[in-house]
């Protein structure tokens, strides 16, 4: 008879994701690992957690996270206790489980002490894994533990993080952060029969996370700029999917003629790091009638932007083209950009 290969006790995970983005990191994981029921952790607005049973692969898998971690408790009121050989033989085990690891780092509150160096030499001989304080590639985050005495061990469950995507191949100025794309196509609908359409593709990040999201009847991506449909590409190339890209001015009355689109999503520049903000607002404008015109009756456009007053000017001004139905606010690197979802009249 097959033995099982699951393990025998469910792990404690914890996922960070970007700030504002609890509810659409928490339904992937709820589509992707269907017995689990994620939760808030008390206190943070970057993180949720559950217990789950099942191979890290899995959890790996998911796109709107920016790591994932395995998380071990232990009732030590230091962190150099946890050089203890019950202690130590938890972490080896949970450190052996993510592959290809050859070195660690600890990432600590002094993690330069001596305590956390002693602690790091015994961590070492128990993985066999070196001790690279810069750039290991195994991440080992300690903690004090969330609403309990105790320390926390988080080991991170990929080398890199989640939301480094191999992908992507060509850098392009203003590309957005992918788990903020894989988000926002997810906050549209993902149907195999939808016409995609992506305004001001860039280097395609949009393009790429909505074809890996799930099969769509066509995909067009739109940029004026050659660089950024030379990246976009190179990027789709990568990701192995296919989108039609076209050479053209959003504002142009005749752009992609006749052809309609159930869905679109538009990351116009935000007049911060592309763009300027008093060219913006002739270029909301013609993206909300663009889109409206290719757009099929009932169709729905996100639009991520910065531009937070600009777009909200724009989308009254817009009212019988376009009814709002929801802005997701998100937190990036000092960045507080929004995601406003709409639909077609
Ligand atoms: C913020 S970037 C998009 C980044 C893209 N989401 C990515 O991840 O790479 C904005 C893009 O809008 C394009 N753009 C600006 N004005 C345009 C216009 N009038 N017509 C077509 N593309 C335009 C720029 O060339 C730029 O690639």
């Amino acid at each position: 008879m097959a033995l099982s290969r699951r393990p025998a006790r469910p792990r404690a995970v914890e996922v960070v994701f970007l700030p504002g983005l609890y509810r659409s990191t928490a339904d992937e994981v709820r589509a992707l690992l269907p017995r689990v029921r994620p939760e808030p952790v008390p206190g943070r607005e970057d993180a949720l957690r559950f217990h789950y049973t099942g191979p890290l692969a899995r959890l790996n898998a998911l796109r709107t996270a920016v790591a994932a971690f395995t998380v071990l408790t232990f009732g030590v009121a230091r962190p150099a206790q946890l050089g203890h050989p019950d202690h130590l033989r938890r972490i080896r085990a949970a450190a052996t489980e993510v592959d290809g690891a050859r070195s660690f780092r600890i990432e600590a509150a002094g993690s330069g002490s001596p305590a956390i160096r002693r602690l790091a030499d015994a961590i070492g001989a128990a993985t066999g894994l070196a001790h690279r304080p810069g750039d290991g590639d195994l991440v080992l985050r300690l903690r004090p533990s969330v609403g309990a005495d105790g320390w926390d061990v988080l080991v991170r469950t990929s080398l890199r993080p989640l939301s480094a995507r191999a992908w992507r191949q060509a850098d392009y100025p203003g590309a957005v952060n992918a788990t903020i794309a894989a988000a926002m196509v997810r906050m549209l609908p993902l149907r195999p029969e939808d016409r995609f359409l992506n305004l001001m593709s860039g280097s395609g990040t949009l393009l790429v996370e909505r074809l890996l999201a799930g099969r769509a009847r066509s995909a067009v991506g739109v940029d004026w700029s050659p660089r950024a449909n030379a990246a976009c590409r190179t990027n789709l190339a990568a990701a192995g999917v296919a989108a039609e890209l076209v050479e053209a001015d959003v504002a142009s009355p005749d752009l992609l003629g006749g052809r309609r689109f159930e869905v679109v999503a538009a990351d116009p520049p935000w007049g911060t790091r592309t763009g300027s903000h008093g060219a913006n607002a002739d270029l909301y404008a013609a993206m909300l009638r663009t889109a409206h015109r290719l757009a099929v009756p009932g169709g729905v456009l996100a639009v991520l932007t910065h531009e937070v007053r600009l777009m909200e000017r724009t989308v009254r001004a817009h009212r019988g083209l376009w009814e709002p139905r929801a802005v997701h606010r998100v937190f990036q690197k000092g960045h507080h950009p929004r995601i406003h979802v709409l639909q077609r009249w």
